[in-house]
């Protein structure tokens, strides 16, 4: 009999602190709802003790999800506490623990001498720590689930002994994580066949594996820990995560399903809605998902050369391993136009996953609209951009008034803009290198700020001329990092936006209520 793969999905977790991804509560709720309906059996909704942004949302997710809601906490009765605090209201709770097991970190992390004189006085240190700290989450919730950072690089030996005493200590499922994708599959199933044999208690446990991609091995590491004992797989959705990623939900699952010959496991993933909560996390996340990306990438299914077109004609299976369709990609593009009126958006919003309330429905059919007027094709990945957070909930304390830009390979790129507040209107020119450089010294000369651009990118959300373009950028501004995100056909517009917006993100209702001195001192507001 087939035995069942539990699926724990960390792309609200692993996956948000991916570089340059941010997600708002809005949508790490929205990105919840669609982990449901596609099935995992364990959602990792955040790390709460980290900010009160993250504590918001695993409290958002706790309060109204069905399945299990991870969060995940340092070995520390703090963490643990407020870990606690935020899935108060969960159906089914998961106390998340982790510390680091390997030398490396050991030593690294609890250097100072407090934490004891040599390295086997340091091992028992976070041995104790981590017995005490399931202990603990154990007076909250039965399901309490620990993690050994590193357990990749960890001695055998010592892993065996600290995953045993957290077992006695009442841990329900035991997580061994490649957590610098360090491994080879070979390597990793035997650690997890030794764990096996070595660890006495371990049948009281489920055996869990978290594998990075830095190697490029995330899910075959996934797949040999389940040839040799784990029954729970970590992953992210498009395996975005640290660095170079987690295992992919969508490539660890279609295995499972395509080679069903071979391997004795399945999972509850409905695949149907792969492709659409790949394209809503992409979407909410701004990271893309490359065209030749397993499953979800926009060439997994094009057939390109004659040779493969003639034998897809004559019989699909002679170059296809599974159809589009068992991952929820349909051929049949729907596209909306202006006349496809407000119930139309709001059926296909529907279709894609997202659930809008009245408020947002009112603003995302405006914005709709506008982009409508601009291009008359209005494709699904535009209505994923709209659906972000962004556009939803955008303060509009900075307006952009007016913007005018010059440029061409004679002239030097000059920048003209008026910027209305609710009180003000701040008006100012500048050249620079080029039309952005010259729009943003402009708007930071209207605004009387000097922020570095830590990060920009711009792309295309869908082909053609008249595609949407998304600008995303990064300002620094005194200590405050500030993301922000426009859109438009215009991408210089769109430039000005996403400047906007980093500001408007970070603006307080009131112009007194700053965050801190610091941060002051940076914006003048004139006037
Ligand atoms: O990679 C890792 O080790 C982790 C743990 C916190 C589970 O993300
Ligand atoms: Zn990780």
């Amino acid at each position: 009999m087939k035995e069942k793969i539990i699926i724990f999905d960390t792309t609200l977790r692993d996956g948000e602190q991916s570089p340059g991804a941010s997600l708002s509560v809005h949508d790490k709720l929205e990105i919840a709802r669609q982990l449901s309906r596609l099935n995992v059996d364990v959602i990792e909704a955040g790390f709460p003790v980290s900010s009160p942004a993250q504590f918001e949302a695993v409290k958002r997710i706790a309060d109204e999800s069905d399945k299990i809601i991870a969060a995940l906490c340092r070995a520390k009765e703090y963490d643990i506490k407020i870990a606690n605090d935020a899935l108060l209201n969960a159906r089914h709770p998961r106390i998340h623990t982790f510390s680091s097991t390997s030398d490396i970190h050991i030593l690294g992390k609890f250097g100072d001498s407090k934490y004891g004189a040599s390295l086997s006085e340091k091992r028992n240190m976070v041995l104790q720590m981590s017995y005490d700290a399931v202990a603990y989450a154990k007076t909250f919730t039965d399901d309490v689930e620990y993690s050994a950072e590193d357990a990749g690089r960890t001695d055998i030996g010592y892993l065996a002994e600290i995953i045993e005493s957290v077992i006695e200590a009442g841990a329900t499922t035991v997580n061994i994580p490649d957590t610098t994708g360090y491994t080879f599959p070979s390597e990793f199933g035997d650690k997890i066949r030794e764990l096996k044999s070595r660890v006495s208690n371990i049948e009281k446990a489920i055996i869990s594996a978290h594998c990075h991609n830095d190697l490029g091995l995330a899910v075959a590491n996934s797949l040999a820990a389940i040839q040799n004992g784990v029954r729970q797989i970590e992953c992210t959705i498009n395996g975005i995560g640290e660095r170079a990623g987690n295992a992919s939900l969508e490539e660890f699952v279609m295995a499972l399903r395509v080679r069903k010959d071979i391997v004795d496991f399945y999972t509850e993933i409905k695949t149907t809605e792969i492709y659409n909560t790949s394209r809503m996390v992409s979407g909410f996340t701004g990271i893309i998902v490359q065209p030749n990306k397993a499953i979800v990438g926009d060439n997994a299914f094009s057939h390109e050369s004659g040779i493969h077109q003639d034998g897809m004609l004559k019989n699909k299976f002679t170059y296809e391993i599974m159809t589009p369709e068992s991952v929820g990609v349909n051929k049949t593009k729907i596209i909306l136009g202006r006349h496809s009126g407000r119930h139309g958006l709001s059926a296909r919003l529907k279709e894609l996953g997202y659930t809008p309330t009245e408020d947002e429905m009112q603003k995302v059919y405006e914005s709709f609209l506008e982009l409508a007027d601009k291009k008359k094709e209005v494709f699904d990945d535009d209505l994923r951009v709209l659906m972000g957070d962004d556009v939803l909930t955008q303060s509009s304390f900075y307006k952009i008034e007016y913007l005018n830009v010059t440029s061409g390979t004679a002239a030097i790129p000059t920048a003209t803009v008026r910027i209305k507040t609710p009180e003000n209107v701040f008006e100012e020119s500048s050249t620079g290198d080029g039309p952005v450089d010259a729009l943003f010294n402009a708007l930071d000369r209207a605004l009387d700020i000097k922020p570095t651009v830590e990060s920009y990118s711009v792309r295309s959300v869908t082909s053609g001329r008249q595609a949407l373009g998304e600008v995303t950028l990064r300002l620094k501004l005194g200590n405050k990092i500030l993301n922000g995100r426009g859109l438009s056909t215009d991408i210089i517009e769109a430039s000005g936006k996403a400047y906007l917006q980093a500001l408007n993100n970070n603006k307080p209702q009131k112009l007194d209520e700053y965050f801190d001195l610091e941060f002051e001192n940076q914006i003048r507001v004139r006037g």
